[in-house]
């Protein structure tokens, strides 16, 4: 059973293997405007804070635009910068199209002065290889100052993602629960359930869940509030060993959120991050209907997190995705919840 009180004080570092795999790191690479092909503009340097040789001035026109001709080292998700400015006070939307397929129509927001630069980004799916990006204004007082173009390729091609890649991909919550969690039952209601393309996500604290099989770490004298049990069980019947199956805990349906509605189900694949780490996991148990934020003894262990139900967890940065309609059987096969997770992970990069 949970602990619901917060525990101050020191985190113990535990090793352990957790679920990820080598990925190549993210290749970069900036394209300047002036460099580019470009149609109805001229490249000038009058207004200070370019990067490179100048910018482009676009005219005023629709249709004005800039061409780069870029290249991918690794296919997937690829976020394309844009360095501009706009000195006026309208905004200079431009449509972008990577070979000829529009991608993105940023509105390029006025920036206050024509010498205060800043970035949007678009994001696309690339192969790897040669391609072209192309900015073109959509109305007629043209786009606004170009700099450049900065090209930030996946780095995974099919591999697993990073635990950056999948933190990028969490950081606005469109919110599906009807109301907010607590962290501990001391606390206020502050935490959403959020919806992505094919997940669902809540970001805070992870506190050790100890219950099911009775083992050396995970019984009545270790945890205060052992329970011998776990919703979900294993193929021979069995409740789920805490201590050596990583699994999450979600909360018991409520009118605050049913997490069968949402294509979640017990041995559902789960990517918990923290500290820069990716654990894989499955939906193992049910906790408490108001409370979130719970995973398995061998789950923080894995994270680096201390698993000890008495005085273990963490307080906050912990990011649980659960992927939907996702079933890991038999549910105590954790090679397989890794092999699944990585998989639908890419996925989840790649679709959002
Ligand atoms: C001014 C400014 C240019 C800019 C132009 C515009 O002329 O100096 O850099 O491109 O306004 O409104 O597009
Ligand atoms: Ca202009």
């Amino acid at each position: 059973m949970r602990r619901t009180m917060a525990i101050a004080g020191a985190v113990i570092a535990f090793g352990g293997v957790v679920g990820t795999s080598s990925v190549a790191p993210a290749a970069t690479t900036t394209y300047q405007a002036e460099s580019g092909a470009v149609s109805q503009g001229v490249v000038e340097s009058n207004h200070a804070g370019f990067t490179g040789s100048g910018f482009v001035n676009t005219d005023n026109a629709v249709g004005s635009s800039v061409r780069w001709s870029v290249s991918v080292a690794a296919a997937g998700g690829t976020q394309l910068v844009f360095r501009f400015a706009n000195g006026t006070t309208t905004a200079r939307p431009m449509t972008i199209a990577v070979d000829g397929t529009t991608v993105g129509t940023p509105s390029f927001a006025a920036t206050g002065a024509w010498t205060t630069w800043t970035t949007s980004t678009v994001t696309a799916t690339l192969s790897a290889g040669a391609h072209t990006v192309k900015a073109t204004a959509t109305t007629a007082d043209g786009g606004p100052n170009l700099d450049a173009l900065t090209v930030t390729d996946s780095g995974g091609g099919s591999g697993a993602p990073t635990a950056q890649e999948l933190l990028a991909k969490v950081t606005g919550c469109g919110q599906i629960s009807t109301g907010l969690y607590k962290s501990d039952s001391e606390l206020g209601r502050t935490i959403p359930v959020c919806g992505k393309n094919g997940a669902v996500f809540w970001k805070g604290d992870m506190d050790i869940d100890c219950d099911g099989q009775r083992t050396a770490q995970c019984n009545e004298d270790t945890d205060c509030c052992f329970l011998p049990d776990t919703a979900f069980h294993q193929s021979d019947g069995r409740p789920l060993n805490a201590a050596a199956l990583p699994f999450v805990v979600v909360p018991s349906p409520s009118s605050t959120w049913d997490y069968r509605n949402f294509g979640i189900s017990g041995g559902g694949v789960v990517a918990i991050v923290y500290n820069n780490r990716v654990e894989y996991a499955v939906v193992g148990d049910t906790g408490p209907t108001d409370i979130i934020g719970e995973a398995s003894y061998a789950a923080a262990r894995d994270l680096g997190i201390n698993p000890d139900p008495s005085n273990g967890g963490t307080d906050s940065g912990v990011t649980y995705i659960l992927f939907k309609n996702s079933t890991i059987s038999p549910i105590e096969d954790h090679a397989k919840a890794i092999t699944t997770g990585q998989q639908l992970a890419r996925q989840f990069v790649d679709n959002n």
